[in-house]
């Protein structure tokens, strides 16, 4: 996910693409860059790695890039790491450091994933273009360019074959040499909108960028082509004809666009999780399997691994916890789960058919950078996943593997810990299905269950009203005990993390049948206890110990899925999940208590995404 920006019109444009761009920070913010001209002068490019204002004090806030025609991007790095070469905007020509005046015939910015960019990349190879960066948006750029060329009928023509040859998603919006002042637009599955005042036109990936100057706005359809030109835009369909389109008035107020009309960043990714889980589900499945490339390691160096160490922090060591019950039962492999700050300390037993799996949705955490050092330094082979490109963790492991949560910007995680759950998941599979320990058939029957876990997750958003209701009786609560045993153990940590971190109520997890060594004196009247029952064969040792906990005055919810009703007789409030393979039972589960947290959270007024204490990456000790 990215943020693009254009503009054209009679104000100097980098200023304004600028400050459109600080509006999309949210979307992605490795990398950004700007690309400008005025109706007699080629343009100018200028790009940086890192954070939008390294690109503002390089541009002086955009005084130093003159003109009134232009386009900008702040990139969430997708293919190639984020650096300043692989920056847009991208050039049909081949310097490689572009940054500064450019001949070249187009130039452009992109929004989303070109899948058949490779192929693209050889044929235009063979059409004598040379590459200078590794994203699939250079490609796409130089096949506009090839096309604009080859049949020399002018930016509508180069745009629709370009659109026709080109697999994938994209918001993509390019400047012609030969078309002064005009920008010219093309969209598939990527968002995009066009804005236009008198004497201006804009395009962003997304409201916000372009608030401050118009509410007046166009919707691009699929595989439409737009012409912006100052206070004029033009539609155009594949084969060139025109389209009228209506002008609509955009009522958000730039902060709530920014959440996508959500209130908050943590509840806009919580509805993010059925999309960007299905998106890292596709990303690990290929012809019906788990894609052996994804996983990068070899049937042999599987089969040899006799250990695997879980290394990581706070939720993403949550999943860890998760994942070592599915990897134990699944591929019969001995898991140990360490909090990275502890296995950096105390000299683990590692040996050379150990794997240390680091977990990290920044790929910055301090403790867990360090565990992963302590693993390469004693010869032990190391796996990341990871949902930041080019960060620290990703560039040091043996292996990584990048989720597709997109940015997260909450504090509190919730669709990153998802998507590092099905990347766990996968290489449970994986190491399950080569160390022949799950049959064929059971093993289709999981990639079948894995592909249906987003429509479930959505599913249980629908029915976020009874959380949000039954979360409000508990805004005042002074102590809130998650209980599970197994799988549903670990998915009582996160719930209960999720409590603490931004309704800053007391909470504990508990394994369940721990309860009776010394916690359940904590139980008094009205004292909240949850109950996660989504193991079957766990169920009634965990019934039991909630009536302990009743028994002694507690108040009982039970989390369980469809069917369960029994609990009914037992709990005060039951949340119900859809069934699935009690492996993959985390994903569900932890949806309503994401849920409970936040609605709590807000009914006690606190910042949910800024909760105090606490940074989004703690890069140090
Ligand atoms: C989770 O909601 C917290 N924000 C925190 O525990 C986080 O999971 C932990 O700091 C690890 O961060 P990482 O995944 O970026 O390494």
């Amino acid at each position: 996910m990215c943020g693009i920006v254009g503009y054209t019109g009679k104000d100097q444009a980098a200023p304004i693409l600028l400050e459109g761009l600080s509006r999309l920070e949210y979307r992605g913010y490795d990398s950004a860059g700007i690309a400008v001209r005025d109706d007699d002068s080629p343009v100018s490019v200028v790009k940086a790695k890192g954070r939008l204002k390294i690109l503002v004090e390089k541009t002086d806030g955009g005084k130093t890039v003159p003109g009134t025609c232009g386009i900008g991007h702040t990139r969430w790095a997708t293919h190639g790491e984020p650096s300043e070469t692989n920056a847009h905007p991208h050039i049909s020509g081949c310097a490689a450091d572009v940054n500064g005046i450019d001949e070249s015939n187009v130039v452009g910015v992109h929004n989303g994933i070109i899948e058949n960019y490779v192929e693209l990349k050889e044929k235009l190879k063979r059409h004598n273009y040379e590459f200078y960066s590794e994203t699939d948006t250079e490609v796409a750029v130089k096949l506009v360019d090839y096309y604009y060329n080859k049949y020399k009928v002018g930016p509508i023509d180069a745009l629709a074959k370009t659109m026709v040859r080109v697999r994938g998603s994209y918001a993509l919006a390019v400047m012609f040499k030969d078309y002064p002042g005009e920008i010219w637009v093309a969209r598939k599955d990527s968002p995009m909108i066009i804005g236009v005042s008198k004497k201006e036109s804009y395009l962003a990936s997304d409201v916000p960028a372009i608030l401050k100057y118009t509410r007046q706005v166009y919707y691009i359809g699929n595989l439409e082509i737009a012409r912006l030109t100052p206070g004029q835009v033009n539609f155009y369909n594949l084969d060139g004809d025109e389209i009228q389109k209506e002008l609509t008035e955009v009522a958000w107020d730039a902060e709530t666009a920014e959440k996508g009309g959500f209130e908050h960043f943590m509840m806009k990714e919580i509805y993010e999780q059925p999309k960007v889980v299905g998106d890292t589900v596709s990303s690990l499945i290929k012809d019906g399997k788990i894609n052996s490339e994804a996983i990068s390691l070899t049937d042999e160096e599987i089969a040899a691994i006799d250990q695997i160490y879980i290394v990581a922090c706070g939720s993403a060591y949550h999943v860890g916890m998760a994942a070592k019950y599915v990897f134990e039962d699944m591929a019969r492999i001995p898991v140990n789960v360490d909090l990275a700050s502890e296995f950096r300390y105390r000299d683990p037993i590692m040996t050379e058919h150990t794997l240390v799996l680091v977990i990290s949705q920044s790929g910055e955490t301090a403790d867990t950078l360090a565990a992963l050092r302590l693993a390469k330094e004693r010869g032990v082979r190391t796996f990341a996943i990871v949902n930041v490109v080019g960060s620290s963790i990703a560039r040091e492991a043996d292996n990584t593997f990048y989720t597709l949560a997109g940015p997260e910007i909450s504090v509190a995680t919730t669709k990153a810990y998802s998507t590092q759950l099905i990347a766990c998941y996968a290489m449970a599979m994986e190491f399950a299905f080569v160390r022949n320990k799950i049959t064929e058939e059971y093993y289709k029957q999981l990639i079948e269950e894995l592909t249906s876990l987003p429509q479930k997750i959505e599913k249980i958003l629908e029915d976020k009203e009874r959380i949000q209701w039954f979360a409000a009786k508990y805004s005042h609560a002074h102590d809130i005990f998650f209980i599970g045993r197994g799988l549903d153990y670990a998915i009582s940590l996160e719930g209960s993390l999720k409590m603490k971190e931004i309704s800053y109520i007391h909470s504990e997890a508990y394994a369940a049948g721990e309860l009776k060594h010394g916690t359940i004196s904590l139980i008094e009247d009205n004292t909240l206890v949850i109950g996660v029952l989504s193991q079957k064969k766990l169920y009634e040792k965990t019934v039991s110990n909630m009536v302990e906990c009743k028994a002694r005055g507690a108040y009982l919810m039970g989390l369980t899925t469809y069917g369960n009703y029994m609990i009914e007789d037992v709990a005060n409030f039951v949340a119900y999940i859809p069934k699935t393979d009690e492996h993959f039972a985390t994903s569900l589960a932890v949806i309503p208590l994401q849920l409970m947290a936040y609605y709590i959270s807000v009914a006690k007024g606190l910042d949910v995404d800024k909760p105090r204490n606490l940074a989004k990456s703690v890069t140090v000790e």
